[in-house]
């Protein structure tokens, strides 16, 4: 009598674990699905690099010489909404350009494209889930909470260029007196300030549904 009592314990206690594997493992697929079906992508930008003597950053979506980089992605978005980033801030005040190089050979457009100016500064946040912004003025309020009036969102095309710009052409004075001539870039651009670049931020592009946020 006692062995039959074992033998239905244990079988009793194997049912139990398989329901018990198969509730968890439905779980499991429940919620993966769930969170794929509410998985939205944002743009975000890095810091490729620093110039001391402006005081000046290059940031920028993708960095094109290095071929296993990131894929940034500014048509749908690249990160996760539900991922916590830091959040690109932005000013401008119509700085001049600094006489930085003109460097490479650009692509579709040329170098200048990829190397603009944003006439301002920019900064980071603390990290923050994407998906915590329902549309583009509570990200630029979000900015101006940290860092005072005019701080806004960055965004894709925040770098501004003239064409032939290098050096001290159409730097200082002459960016100035020729702002007329200024088209507006893409993809990376540099601009006052000297964020961290150890983890990628959200930034905001218009016209492409690559945004955590509604536009
Ligand atoms: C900008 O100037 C530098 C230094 O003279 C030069 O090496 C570079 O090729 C120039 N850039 C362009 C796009 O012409
Ligand atoms: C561009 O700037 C230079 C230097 O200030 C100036 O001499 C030139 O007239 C400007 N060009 C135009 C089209 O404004």
């Amino acid at each position: 009598m006692p062995t039959i009592y074992i033998i239905i314990a244990v079988f009793v206690l194997q049912i139990y674990q398989i329901d018990g594997n198969v509730l968890s493992s439905e779980e499991t697929i429940a919620g993966s699905q769930s969170k794929q079906l509410s998985r939205r992508k944002g743009l975000t930008f890095i810091k490729w690099g620093h110039l001391v003597p402006y005081g000046i950053d290059l940031v920028g979506c993708r960095d094109w010489t290095n071929p296993n980089g990131f894929n940034c992605d500014p048509y749908n978005g690249d990160t996760d909404c539900n991922e916590q980033r830091t959040v690109l801030c932005a000013k401008t005040d119509n700085s001049p350009r600094p006489p930085y190089l003109v460097l490479g050979n650009g692509a579709a457009m040329p170098a200048a494209f990829y190397v603009g100016w944003t006439l301002g500064h920019i900064s980071t946040t603390l990290p923050v889930a994407g998906s915590s912004f329902r549309n583009r003025a509570a990200v630029d309020a979000y900015c101006a909470q940290y860092f005072g009036t005019g701080w806004r969102v960055a965004t894709f095309h925040d770098g501004k260029f003239i064409r032939n710009m290098n050096g001290t052409t159409y730097a200082g004075e002459s960016w100035t007196t020729n702002a007329s001539r200024m088209e507006i870039g893409g993809w990376s651009y540099y601009t006052f300030g000297n964020v961290r670049n150890d983890v990628r931020s959200w930034v905001h592009i218009t016209d492409q549904p690559a945004n955590c946020w509604n536009n």
